[in-house]
């Protein structure tokens, strides 16, 4: 006897387990009933849902990117490149999960936003700490930065903790040092608390090892993984400009800022920025 759909006991397949004593174990790993009940919904208008899961499901990239970042930094510090390539191009894929999640928000329209923008207050994506340690790991550090979280004593000395250690570059550039490239003391021995300024010695350095591609391979290779990470980056901070233009037009931020004319300046700093002008003396 045939039929389309077969007894999965007869088949042999058995069936998942219903019964146990506690919680799911899969409730105790995931934690589902915590996670999706964390949407304290501020108005109520029904778009107002998607605009805090999307910022909540960009905070869990940013802490999985943050993880990852972590992780190549420390494995560059010990000259395991392969290491550190592996998580840098596990992070490359999370930035394009990460830049897919604008497409929910990428179309509001003003009066939409204008539907729950009062609920929101003074908050504003500004005070994402966890965006802020990603800045840090790229080398855009600033003291100040530290100054909104001043309340929040375990995001604060997180936040801290990152402005004194190296970034990813610092710790790549490090690498380069020890290979015997001639980056300079002023960039080796600089004050990690400050932001990274570009040097024209370390462009002479990446120019150098992208000239012969043969001979430095793995290096290339670190340096074009970088560039991937730099570029996604670039492209989250203009679709993040490009969805509040829209939905906002030039009005000021919800976090005190100028709003668009602000973001623009902050979409046109370059992530690893050798990475890129050295690219001209090819
Ligand atoms: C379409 C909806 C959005 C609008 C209109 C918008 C608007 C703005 C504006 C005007 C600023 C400048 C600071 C201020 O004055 O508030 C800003 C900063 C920021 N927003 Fe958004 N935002 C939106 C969605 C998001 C989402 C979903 C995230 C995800 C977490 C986010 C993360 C950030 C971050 C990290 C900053 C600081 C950028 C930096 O320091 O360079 N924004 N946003």
């Amino acid at each position: 006897m045939s039929t389309n759909h077969p007894d999965p006991e007869a088949t042999g397949a058995a069936n998942p387990h219903l019964d146990f004593a506690g919680t799911t174990p899969y409730e105790d790993y995931v934690q589902a009933d915590v996670l999706t009940h964390l949407q304290h919904l501020r108005s109520d208008d029904p778009g107002e849902m998607v605009f805090l899961v999307t910022t909540q499901v960009m905070e869990l990239w940013f802490t999985v990117i943050v993880h990852e970042w972590e992780t190549a930094a420390h494995a560059l510090r010990e000259d395991r490149i392969p290491a550190a390539r592996d998580a840098l191009k596990r992070s490359v894929r999370e930035l394009e999960a990460l830049n897919a999640s604008w497409t929910p928000l990428a179309g509001l329209t003003p009066a939409q936003f204008n539907s729950y923008r009062g609920a929101l207050g003074e908050g504003s994506g500004f005070q994402s700490a966890m965006y802020r340690r990603m800045e840090f790991l790229l080398g855009d550090k600033s003291a100040s930065m530290l100054v909104p979280h001043r309340g929040a004593p375990r995001v604060h000395a997180e936040l801290e903790k990152a402005l004194h250690e190296p970034g990813l570059y610092d710790e790549a550039l490090a690498l380069l040092a020890r290979r015997g490239y001639a980056v300079p003391q002023s960039v080796l021995g600089r004050d990690l608390t400050r932001k990274y300024e570009p040097s024209p010695e370390v462009e002479a350095v990446w120019a150098r090892i992208y000239a012969d591609p043969d001979q430095n391979a793995e290096l290339v290779r670190l340096g074009e993984t970088l560039t991937d990470v730099g570029e996604l980056v670039w492209r989250w901070r203009n679709d993040h400009l490009v969805a509040t233009r829209r939905a906002m037009g030039s009005k000021t931020g919800t976090g005190g800022s100028a709003g668009v004319a602000w973001l623009e300046k902050r979409a046109t700093k370059s992530v690893f920025p050798e990475l890129w002008t050295a690219r001209s003396h090819v």
